[in-house]
């Protein structure tokens, strides 16, 4: 590793403010943390600022956070377009941009020429390869799987990926980041799916095969799972709170390197196609 890693994070580079990445900046900023957010049009930072906002506002009005820290919070964000511009000084990247291997390389490519060298460089990818990932950095011993939930400010666990190259120092980081931003972490060995990725989607792909074979409708499927289960949420709507763009990536990931149990179900792949894409399109397994 080309420097001592361990040191206070205080500035954080959040690359992408879709829902994973806006939901980021909003818990570090939150935490205390200056934050560069980055997207590739101003109109995605906007739309990202806007989320936050909406978020922030439901806490102060839960009495979860005072109007004093969220608008100290909320001055702590800054946006960018320009990546170089939002990792120049950072001690925290973490990348939340769409879920395909050639993008990620490319941006951990770009990561390894012009984050600082003692930055932890952390992917929020839900079933790809860490050790990949890490491997175009340049720098793989400070690269690690930084893997949110959403809603992000109100889900308590980072799972924490160890790529095949990750430095004890880069994991003993990521741990004191999570304890940081009030997150409760588990640590993982880079295997796809992860720990979580792996069970969440299988669940939610037999509701789909379910739905399609008329065992129930998507209501009593997800209320089977709610009140026999005692799940918070359905699969099926949970889909549509991920994205069924996200779990579509997801499942073809995970059919191609763990097998048949995880084929796409062709419903699944007409609704994407259809742009029903779930709460984010205003329908998909159900109308919102
Ligand atoms: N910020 C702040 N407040 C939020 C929020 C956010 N981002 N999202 C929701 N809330 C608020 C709601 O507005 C609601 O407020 P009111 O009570 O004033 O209406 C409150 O939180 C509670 O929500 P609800 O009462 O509607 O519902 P709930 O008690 O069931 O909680 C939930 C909502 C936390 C989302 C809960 O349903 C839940 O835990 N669902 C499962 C989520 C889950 O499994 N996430 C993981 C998805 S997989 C993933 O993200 C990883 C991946 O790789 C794809």
């Amino acid at each position: 590793m080309s420097n001592d890693v361990r040191g206070e994070i205080r500035k954080v580079a959040v690359l992408g403010a879709g829902t994973m990445g806006n939901g980021i900046a909003q818990v570090c900023a939150t935490a205390g943390m200056e934050v560069a957010m980055r997207d590739v049009e101003p109109s995605f930072l906007e739309r990202g600022l806007a989320q936050i906002d909406k978020s922030l506002a439901k806490l102060v009005e839960k009495n979860v956070l005072s109007a004093g820290d969220r608008d100290a919070a909320r001055a702590r964000i800054h946006t960018t377009t320009e990546l170089e511009a939002a990792v120049a000084d950072a001690d925290l990247v973490v990348e939340a941009i769409p879920e395909r291997m050639e993008l990620k390389i490319e941006t951990f490519a770009l990561l390894g020429k012009h984050a600082p060298k003692h930055a932890i460089l952390g992917t929020n990818t839900s079933s790809l390869s860490v050790t990949e990932i890490a491997a175009a950095s340049g720098d793989a011993a400070r690269v690690v799987g930084l893997h949110f939930f959403n809603p992000v400010p109100l889900m308590k666990l980072l799972e924490i990926v160890r790529g095949l190259s990750t430095a004890d120092a880069t994991v003993e980081a990521a741990r004191a980041f999570a304890a940081r931003i009030g997150k409760e972490p588990i640590v993982v060995k880079d295997f796809p799916g992860f720990a979580t990725s792996r069970l969440g989607v299988i669940l939610g792909v037999e509701a789909i095969r379910m739905l399609e074979s008329g065992v129930a409708s998507a209501e009593d499927i997800d209320k089977a799972m709610k009140l026999g289960y005692r799940h918070p949420m359905g699969p099926l709507e949970l889909g549509d709170l991920v994205g069924l763009d996200v779990r579509l990536a997801i499942l073809e990931h995970l059919h191609k390197e763990l097998g048949e149990q995880f084929r796409p179900p062709a419903l699944l792949r007409q609704m994407v196609r259809a742009g029903k894409l779930g709460r984010k399109t205003g329908e998909g397994f159900y109308k919102y």
